[in-house]
């Protein structure tokens, strides 16, 4: 759980999301023999794999269990069969959640970064991306990068690179993401970071802190009071920044309802000012879905200050995806650089596997000209 997840962790997941739906299917309203079955290859698979026992709790399969366990009787030899099955069950889910949503410290460079994983079926940010991990070698090699910068993190996740920065005496850190789960995870890693203020860099003053508004225009502090989660702590704040609602909001267009689920104002963190552009903007693992190489190249041209810098680390699933992204850096007049990073310094087991990846693990540049 506290290595960096990757291809295959996330496909184990969708097949094991979709066996245990179909397990919870038969156990909730099949017949006694196939739900005997059922419950049998549930129990085991649970025992046996981390990734069912994230998926079984994400359907829900705790509660389905326990009820069925209270209705069944252990007295009749047959349905004492079916307790045991159901008990077996109960018991590896358990022993598996005490070890998934506990906190993991990182440590990099002489700082700790203590972050809570949750399960891909919550979202591909609940868990940390092995590319994170290269970024944060990358960022304590170079602290200079992010040193008393107003920086951004998209698709932050559990916020592991964003923190590190804010560790690292960035000015500020934004940290963004688009999934409501993910976001409420991600307050809880950024809560578990108390930053020293001796860390944090001296241009960080109250008021040179841009304001982050939120969907209705209120300010910050509202919106924390009203919802009583609080979105920002030291030199970190957490933001909500869907790319392609932001590109349109940027070119003063209505938001759509294109990605991103977010729900209830209440677990949401306000929207990215408009107008807030930054020195320095990092993101991992952020470029894997057809739409992603125009928005994030977007989302860089209109969130980059002028001589501004992104660092991107990827995971380079299609060479085709990634050349597009750099059409559409070069298209929104931004330059790129990238770099292989090379598979003999990738730590195993940690990082993943680079061979898994098409284009491997590529490092990249972005500058805003002048
Ligand atoms: C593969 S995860 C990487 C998470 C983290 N950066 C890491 O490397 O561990 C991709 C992240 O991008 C976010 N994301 C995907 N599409 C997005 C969009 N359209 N707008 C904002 N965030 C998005 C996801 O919610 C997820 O947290």
């Amino acid at each position: 759980m506290a290595d960096g997840a990757n291809e295959a962790d996330f496909l184990e997941a969708l097949i094991a999301s979709e066996r245990v739906e179909d397990w919870l299917q038969i156990i909730r309203s099949g017949t006694k023999q196939p739900r005997l079955t059922a419950l049998k290859e549930l129990a085991a698979a649970v025992s046996e794999s981390e990734s069912y026992a994230e998926e079984a709790q994400v359907a829900g399969a705790a509660g389905i269990l326990t009820k069925l366990l209270a209705a069944s009787s252990p007295a009749d030899e047959d349905e004492e069969s079916e307790t045991q099955l159901i008990a077996k069950a109960l018991t590896a889910l358990c022993g598996h959640l005490a070890a998934i949503h506990q906190e993991h410290t990182f440590e990099y460079g002489g700082h700790s970064v203590v972050i809570k994983q949750g399960c891909l079926g919550e979202g591909l940010g609940a868990r940390i991306w092995a590319v994170a991990h290269l970024m944060c070698r990358r960022l304590v090699e170079k602290p200079e990068l992010v040193r008393g910068k107003h920086v951004l993190e998209i698709g932050s996740g559990c916020g592991l690179c964003g923190i590190l920065a804010a560790k690292l005496g960035a000015a500020e850190v934004v940290l963004t993401d688009n999934e409501e789960t993910v976001l409420l995870n991600l307050q809880t890693c950024m809560a578990a970071n108390k930053v020293p203020s001796s860390s944090i860099s001296i241009s960080s003053k109250p008021a040179d802190v841009p304001s982050c508004t939120s969907h209705d225009g209120a300010s910050l502090a509202a919106d924390v009071q009203a919802s009583s989660i609080c979105w920002s702590q030291g030199n970190m704040q957490i933001c909500c920044l869907e790319w392609h609602n932001d590109w349109l909001r940027c070119q003063g267009r209505k938001n759509c309802c294109h990605g991103g689920k977010i729900g209830s104002d209440a677990c949401t963190p306000p929207t990215l000012a408009v107008d807030e552009q930054f020195d320095f903007v990092l993101g991992t693992d952020v470029i894997y879905e057809e739409q992603h190489p125009e928005l994030v190249a977007a989302v860089l041209a209109q969130r980059l200050n002028p001589g501004g810098q992104a660092l991107l680390c990827c995971a380079v699933r299609s060479q085709a995806l990634f050349d597009e992204f750099a059409q559409h850096v070069h298209a929104f007049n931004l330059l790129m650089t990238s770099q292989q990073i090379d598979p003999p310094h990738v730590k195993q087991g940690v990082f993943g596997q680079p061979h898994e990846y098409e284009g491997g693990f590529v490092l990249v540049t972005v500058t805003r000209r002048q």
